[in-house]
């Protein structure tokens, strides 16, 4: 989570965002550990803003991202990085390869049918290195899933103002599959509202379940799927991250939970 105070003289939903949503230092530990080994190049598709590109180029001069999206204003929040590639593109044209390709913050129910989740799984595998590349997304799931609401959670921003993040699932059809996801911004200082980004970003996603990604994954050819709990806990002070599949779900899992799947070339 970036709590640098700069970024809060003049936020905009791109600096909210990844202020309140986003967290690259503790997920690249993660990808990194699923991986297995030592990965350099990050195809980050769906990317937003690219921060997750940008903190995976700054680990070492070997390391480089390619990140794509259809929303060039976001690609262009960040100034250029020397290794860090911008594609303002279709991801389902994409041909841009790596050792991990990930999919963030549920991102891959812009798939809306189960066809083109596989052309573009497909398309995703043929990306990737033969010897060890590793398909990643999250996706959530439980009791909650289907369920109307928000959830609310205060992030400092700082310099004494309060940014209050609103995740809201406005609709949803456990028929279908569809819901729409919608998150709000306040920016509060001294309990008073400084400004407001309602509706600042509105999903229509079909919300895949861990059984459908995993089938998808593998009749797209992927040679193995695991899934892995986001577990914050995982990392140590030197930011490795020790992770393994989850193996007892109820043990493992809470009635509500977030999940990375990650799907195997090998
Ligand atoms: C939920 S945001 C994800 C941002 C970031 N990856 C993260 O993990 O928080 C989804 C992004 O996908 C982009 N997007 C939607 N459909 C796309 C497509 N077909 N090709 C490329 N980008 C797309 C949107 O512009 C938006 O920036």
């Amino acid at each position: 989570m970036n709590t640098d105070s700069s970024i809060t003289k003049i936020p905009d939903k791109h600096d909210l965002y990844e202020l309140c949503v986003q967290n690259p230092e503790a997920l690249i530990p993660l990808l990194r550990a699923i991986h297995g080994n030592d990965p350099k190049a990050l195809c980050e598709d769906f990317s937003g803003t690219s921060i997750l590109s940008h903190t995976w180029a700054d680990l070492s001069e070997s390391h480089h991202a390619i990140a794509i999206d259809l929303d060039q204003e976001a690609l262009q929040k960040h100034p250029a990085h020397p290794r860090v590639e911008k594609l303002h593109a279709d991801v389902n044209d994409a041909t841009a390869s790596g050792d991990v390709l990930f999919v963030g913050n549920f991102s891959i129910g812009y798939h809306h049918t189960r066809a083109e989740l596989i052309a573009y799984l497909k398309q995703a595998r043929s990306r990737l290195q033969e010897s060890n590349g590793v398909f990643l997304c999250d996706t959530y799931g439980g009791e909650g899933s289907f369920v109307l609401g928000g959830v609310h959670r205060p992030t400092p921003m700082g310099d004494g103002r309060l940014c209050r993040y609103t995740w809201e699932q406005r609709d949803a059809d456990p028929l279908t599959g569809m819901v729409t996801d919608v998150i709000h911004f306040r920016v509060e200082h001294a309990g008073n509202i400084i400004e407001e980004y309602d509706d600042a970003f509105v999903y229509h996603w079909r919300l895949w379940s861990v059984p459908e990604l995993r089938d998808a994954m593998l009749e797209a050819g992927f040679a193995e799927v695991q899934v892995y709990a986001k577990l914050a806990d995982a990392i140590d002070d030197e930011g490795n991250a020790y992770i393994s599949p989850v193996e007892d779900p109820q043990d493992e899992l809470d009635d509500s939970f977030i999940v990375l799947v990650a799907a195997r070339v090998s």
